[in-house]
């Protein structure tokens, strides 16, 4: 597409040669309202190289540009040369590249098919799936979608939290009192009984502790009897969990988990101490971080078991030697700030210059109003169940807004769900957020609901029209402000995408859909579509095809169905 910026730099650089490209650039301005033009180029500061008047250079250097067609107007003001872009050129370069490029528009290949690594999600088995695992598992998907919409092979991993000695007490809870069929109706509020059960009956009898750890010892030397235990435990936890990945239409490459590194700890343990990083403490092994500002990371207990943080050091360097990645990125809440930069750290220490590939994306606490969900049993609130309320709610909206509605319940579920992620992904990631029914069902705020409403009305209007706006269009007639603003908006897209990435931050998809949508309503509001003159009404509907297509995409990216009527 065009960059006008970047061609008024060009045309400029030839006439400046005293002054590099980047330094012109950046001195070229945007004036305040669109009387000034559309870029101005202020000549104050060449009053030095050219020992003359500021405004005489502006004149000379007007006269001189011969490049017309670019542009409507270069007009010299005092000492500012004020260019008018050619709105006709500049429609017609927006909305074909979009025509031509569809569902691909704003994509790139920039990641030229570097892998990169997303990992997010990353539930403990066993352990309920709920609201706070939102943020990770929307935010992680994000990210991932928008990687490789930038020609990144993106590879989304889900780091379970599947090993550890709380295994050890869940199988002696299931052989003690469990009833797998019981277990199997409803898995995890059942295993979780079991889990509370367990340290229940610890407090009157703490020789289940001993048996507990034992058990887990059988299943770090492979014991089949607690192998398998262990492998139903994650496999019914995991339906549990794919049935919520499918409600929000999320998809893992891996899910290698901790459990997968305990036969790669060994090695990576052994090499630690060769690079003589490990200190003993009262028999277990610690790195000493101070020199860093950091408390020691403890890396084997004195009982020789391994930690949360050893799986982290063996898992990153796995994944460099079998992805060779680009970046490693996790999305994982800020409480985990130090963890992080502790094992990167100690990664960068043993002497892997890719450390500084490893990237925690943090992000902040939700919170829910009060009222907004009952609970199951005891104070989780499930994800599902959130999904559930928001898929409920939105048919009865629905039903209220369009009774007639064809496909009611997938609509209500791409509504209802794409709700809760917008409202999830709408502000800055780190920000702690307070969730809120109110909010996020809002069909006129700036919501899921409302954005998606305003591509089903394009959508509406460009069913409703016979003409054929794909061809033959005179992309003249589009020069009204509001259609210029929402042209200008479209534009943007493929740069916000490349800052999304580069901020690891979604909620720039985000509030970008919501300006094309408001851009679109005023245009919609101040101009009819579907005129008489037929020439002007294909204009029009180019456009607003074109304006339907970026919220369809910038959707995508965010994990959100674009419904054709809602
Ligand atoms: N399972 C962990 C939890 O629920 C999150 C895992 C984050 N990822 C990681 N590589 N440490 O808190």
């Amino acid at each position: 597409m065009i960059d006008f910026k970047k061609e008024i730099a060009n045309i400029l650089n030839e006439k400046i040669s005293e002054l590099d490209f980047e330094e012109i650039y950046s001195m070229i301005e945007i004036p305040p309202n669109s009387d000034m033009g559309d870029f101005a180029f202020p000549c104050f500061k060449l009053a030095k190289i050219f020992r003359k008047a500021p405004n005489l250079i502006a004149k000379d250097i007007n006269e001189s540009i011969e490049e017309k067609d670019l542009f409507e107007d270069i007009e010299t003001v005092g000492a500012y040369i004020n260019f008018t872009i050619n709105k006709k050129t500049f429609a017609k370069t927006v909305i074909e590249e979009v025509l031509n490029k569809k569902d691909m528009f704003g994509a790139s290949n920039i990641g030229e098919q570097k892998n990169v690594i997303v990992e997010f999600s990353s539930p403990n088995i066993a352990k309920p799936f709920h609201i706070g695992h939102i943020r990770t598992t929307v935010i992680g998907s994000a990210i991932n979608n928008i990687y490789k919409f930038l020609g990144y092979n993106a590879i989304a991993i889900n780091h379970l939290g599947d090993y550890g000695t709380q295994f050890g007490k869940l199988i002696v809870a299931i052989k003690a009192w469990g009833d797998k069929s019981i277990i199997e109706s409803n898995p995890i509020p059942e295993l979780l009984k079991l889990y509370i059960k367990f340290h229940e009956e610890a407090e009157k009898n703490p020789q289940i502790e001993d048996e507990a750890r034992m058990w887990f010892k059988k299943l770090e030397d492979n014991d089949d009897e607690a192998t398998e235990l262990w492998q139903w435990i994650r496999d019914v936890s995991l339906m549990e969990f794919n049935r919520v990945y499918d409600m929000l239409g999320i998809k893992f490459d891996s899910f290698a988990g901790e459990s997968f590194y305990s036969d790669k700890m060994p090695a990576v343990l052994e090499e630690m101490r060769e690079k003589n990083l490990m200190k003993k403490s009262e028999g277990a092994e610690i790195v000493d971080l101070e020199p860093y500002g950091m408390p020691p990371a403890l890396i084997t207990k004195k009982d020789g078991s391994t930690l949360y943080i050893t799986r982290d050091i063996a898992a990153a360097i796995y994944r460099k030697k079998h992805y060779d990645f680009y970046k490693n990125i996790y999305v994982v809440g800020s409480q985990q700030n130090l963890h992080f930069k502790q094992w990167i750290k100690i990664i960068d220490l043993m002497g892997y210059n890719w450390a500084e590939d490893c990237i925690h994306v943090p992000f902040g606490m939700i919170s829910l109003e009060e009222g907004t969900m009952s609970t199951r049993k005891g104070r989780v609130v499930f994800l599902e169940d959130v999904l559930n309320k928001a898929v409920e709610k939105t048919k009865e909206i629905i039903s209220q807004k369009n009774p007639n509605l064809e496909d009611k319940e997938k609509v209500a579920k791409e509504v209802g769900i794409g709700a809760v992620i917008f409202q999830e992904l709408a502000n800055n990631r780190i920000k702690d957020y307070v969730f809120s029914w109110d909010r996020t069902l809002n069909f006129d705020g700036e919501s899921g609901p409302y954005v998606q409403y305003t591509h089903a009305r394009a959508a509406s209007l460009l069913r409703k029209s016979q003409l054929d706006y794909k061809s033959n269009i005179n992309f003249g007639l589009l020069k009204e402000k509001e259609a210029m603003d929402l042209i200008r908006i479209i534009n943007k897209f493929p740069d916000v995408i490349v800052d999304a990435a580069r901020k690891y931050e979604p909620a720039v998809i985000t509030r970008y859909i919501i300006d094309v949508a408001q851009a679109f309503n005023r245009f919609y509001h101040e101009h009819s579509i579907l005129v008489d003159d037929e020439e002007l009404q294909k204009a029009r509907l180019a456009l607003v095809f074109a304006c339907k297509q970026t919220i369809k995409n910038g959707l995508k990216l965010i994990g959100i169905a674009a419904p054709e009527r809602m």
